[in-house]
């Protein structure tokens, strides 16, 4: 597998410097020519073929996506998590590889440290267990500190992105590789903001970034390529909450920049926008590609079921001819609520109503206008 990222370091720096102002990483240094060590940037004449640049022919491989897992004690998470894990390796086909689409502890915004750091490790620990390569994406909850709600001092050494990619020896947030034919690039949506309390955070690619992928997929030429983000670039939360009210882009809950990373995903055979965040699934395609939230790996962070969705991933099916298909499976894994989660209690009964209310409307309806609704 052949990585393409930016210079870590120079990230680290430049994010601690000025948020929403950072220097391309390694200008010279645009991460991200495939099979070279040119700088895409620099490519006003076609990217060489190196002998032993990455194969161009599609090949046939599976690989899942696995994302909002939220590991915690609390709830018997890290158990549901381990339990998601041994469903993956039960898997017919054994997957390639695992993306991992964001919110892997269950929180670094608000969460005291020494919690935080349990949660990391026990997502590492049961993640490894997969016995693949997987890739992670960060999430907003995977941020330490980056919240007027933070529980840890903004002069803390490993406030931002930096525990948890130490932790986890993650050299960028955002990159990309090669597989078998295919090009996945990771993207980091997690984007820096300046608010009264400290460091916040919005739902953004930026500008930068942007600027690095458009060239890393171009770079990747006529490979099928999927990309991953956290925070999604379309999601239908009004029309699922049937909410006439709810913003098109409810700020926090979609990116800010959604139309110009569009713009660059329908011009490079972009397959699909791995998304997560929102905890729904939901699967909409615009413009020749798909953009496919996965289901929560946590469901209602371990509560439960979540708007209707439980706790489940997504398998990916890459075939030769370029195309993806996918099955969103279920994993089979029952709530186990603390004594204190009456507001999860409840919302848990009304979701088993409607779900009654619904097999008793189709029974009647398949029984045909008899009986009385
Ligand atoms: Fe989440």
């Amino acid at each position: 597998m052949d990585t393409h990222k930016p210079n870590r370091r120079e990230f680290l720096t430049t994010t601690a410097v000025a948020a929403g102002t950072l220097a391309l990483p390694g200008i010279p240094g645009i991460p991200g020519v495939t099979g070279t060590t040119q700088s895409a940037h620099a490519s006003e004449t076609p990217t060489p073929t190196t002998p032993d640049a990455p194969a161009t022919q599609p090949g046939s491989f599976d690989f899942v996506h696995l994302t909002d897992m939220h590991v915690t004690t609390r709830r018997k998470g890290d158990l549901g998590y381990r339990t998601c894990v041994e469903s993956v390796l039960s898997l017919k086909n054994k997957p390639t590889f695992a993306l991992m689409g964001g919110d892997l502890a269950f929180d670094g915004l608000y969460t005291p440290k020494a919690k935080y750091v349990e949660q990391v490790r026990l997502y590492k620990e049961i993640s490894d267990g997969l016995g693949i390569p997987y890739h992670n994406c960060m999430g907003n909850h995977d941020v330490l500190g980056w919240s007027g709600r933070r529980k840890v001092e903004v002069t803390d050494p490993d406030f931002g992105k930096k525990y948890i990619m130490d932790a986890l020896q993650w050299e960028s947030p955002y990159y990309s590789f090669d597989h078998n034919g295919w090009h996945f690039a990771v993207l980091d949506c997690i984007h820096p903001t300046q608010e009264e309390h400290g460091t916040g955070y919005e739902p953004r690619i930026g500008d930068e970034q942007l600027e690095w992928l458009a060239y890393d997929l171009g770079s990747a030429g006529d490979r099928p390529k999927v990309v991953m983000t956290h925070i999604a670039a379309f999601c239908n939360r009004a029309q699922i909450r049937g909410d006439p009210e709810i913003s098109g882009m409810p700020p926090g809950i979609v990116l800010r920049d959604t139309a110009q990373l569009q713009a660059v995903l329908e011009r490079h055979n972009v397959k699909a926008l791995l998304q997560g965040h929102t905890h729904r699934p939901e699967e909409y395609r615009w413009r020749g590609v798909w953009y496919i939230t996965s289901p929560a790996v946590s469901g209602a962070w371990w509560a439960g079921d979540f708007t209707g969705a439980g706790p489940g991933y997504t398998l990916f099916h890459c075939h030769e001819d370029g195309e993806l298909t996918w099955d969103m499976l279920d994993y089979k894994w029952e709530a186990q609520l603390d004594p204190d989660d009456d507001t999860e209690r409840n919302r848990n009964a009304q979701t088993q109503t409607k779900r009654d209310e619904q097999a008793r409307l189709r029974d009647l309806e398949r029984a045909g206008r008899e009986g009385d609704r």
